[in-house]
């Protein structure tokens, strides 16, 4: 249901998109910007001041205003006001664990085809990053299960999901626990299950069997060691296609007449991202045709060996 302001049409909580319209209200996040780019999130609070150096700002000159407006401040700083988008909360708000940049969550929404209605399982939720691309790319009619094993993390997510949504989000649940021993406890099925986490093989079992057949499993690893193990490990369950490893990089563009050049700061590295689909119960995935390059599963090599490789003879 909507409800129409003065400026156009708001979103009521029961859209639970995130976005809010109309005048700035107490207790919501605004954004200010200098004229430098720098940046400062706060909340909004009835006769509180923010304080910069360039001086001060009383909140109450920005309560009750249409964003998109420029204030100034008692020492004359001047300062771009608006809502933060989705991208812009989730680097800004409060942190327990690192959270999932805005470029890989775009990744996984788009990649791991999170869909409106969806069911979708998470672990860990650390801040809870992730899981407010998640719940808004599922929507209301959708469902997130999170799993946190770190009640003190699972707190933080707790408050900035709430937050970001302006209160308790109807699709989302959030459990205390390991994955690996709470998702086979709650009995709960998924079309879509993603892993942030230090050893996501180690959930690797439970999510193939509360996945279901042709659903999808996405980790999110920072090294190429996990990388290695978790696409292995999908490798020697059978359960699954072969995995898809990739990584996004993203390059700002310094746009000025003639001067049209890459930024020169640019963020190297956030994570590897992989994806696998779940076969059918009993059903196995086509063994490659390809044989493994040279060396590939050598002596050296020590993780999990896929179906079928030998371990090689180095003489020969
Ligand atoms: C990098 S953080 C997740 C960040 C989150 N995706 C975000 O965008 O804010 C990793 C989290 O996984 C949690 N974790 C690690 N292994 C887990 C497991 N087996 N079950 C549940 N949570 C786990 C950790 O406690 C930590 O909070």
């Amino acid at each position: 249901m909507t409800q129409e302001t003065g400026g156009g049409t708001e979103p009521g909580t029961e859209d639970w998109s995130g976005v809010h319209r109309g005048p700035l209200r107490p207790g919501e996040w605004v954004r200010l910007i200098d004229s430098k780019g720098r940046k400062h999130n706060f909340c909004l609070e009835a006769g509180k001041r923010f304080f910069s150096n360039k001086g001060h700002l009383e909140h109450d000159e920005l309560l009750g205003r249409e964003e998109g407006f420029t204030v100034k401040s008692s020492g004359g700083g001047e300062y771009l006001v608006f809502r933060p988008l989705l991208s812009e909360f989730v680097i800004s708000m409060p942190r327990g664990a690192a959270v999932v940049y805005p470029k890989d969550s775009a990744q996984i929404i788009a990649m791991a085809d999170v869909f409106p209605g969806a069911h979708v399982v998470e672990a860990g939720v650390g801040s809870g990053a992730l899981t407010c691309s998640l719940l808004r790319a599922v929507g209301p009619t959708g469902r997130v299960s999170s799993f946190e094993r770190r009640e003190e993390f699972a707190d933080v997510a707790r408050r900035n999901v709430i937050q970001f949504f302006g209160g308790d989000h109807p699709a989302w649940s959030l459990r205390v626990g390991d994955l690996a021993e709470e998702l086979p406890r709650s009995g709960e099925r998924a079309d879509r299950i993603i892993l942030d986490m230090l050893a996501p093989w180690e959930c690797l079992e439970a999510a193939a069997d509360a996945l279901r057949p042709g659903g999808i499993v996405c980790a999110y690893v920072a090294t190429t060691t996990q990388l290695s193990r978790f696409v292995e490990t999908v490798r020697l369950h059978g359960g699954f296609t072969e995995p898809a490893a990739w990584e996004s990089l993203v390059r700002d563009w310094h746009v000025e007449g003639l001067a049209v050049r890459p930024g020169h700061a640019m963020i190297g590295h956030t994570a590897f991202l992989v994806t696998a689909r779940r076969m059918a119960p009993g059903e196995r995935t086509l063994l490659k045709k390809r044989r493994p390059a040279p060396g590939a599963y050598g002596p050296d090599y020590q993780g999990p060996r896929p179906p079928g490789v030998p371990v090689e003879d180095p003489e020969s």
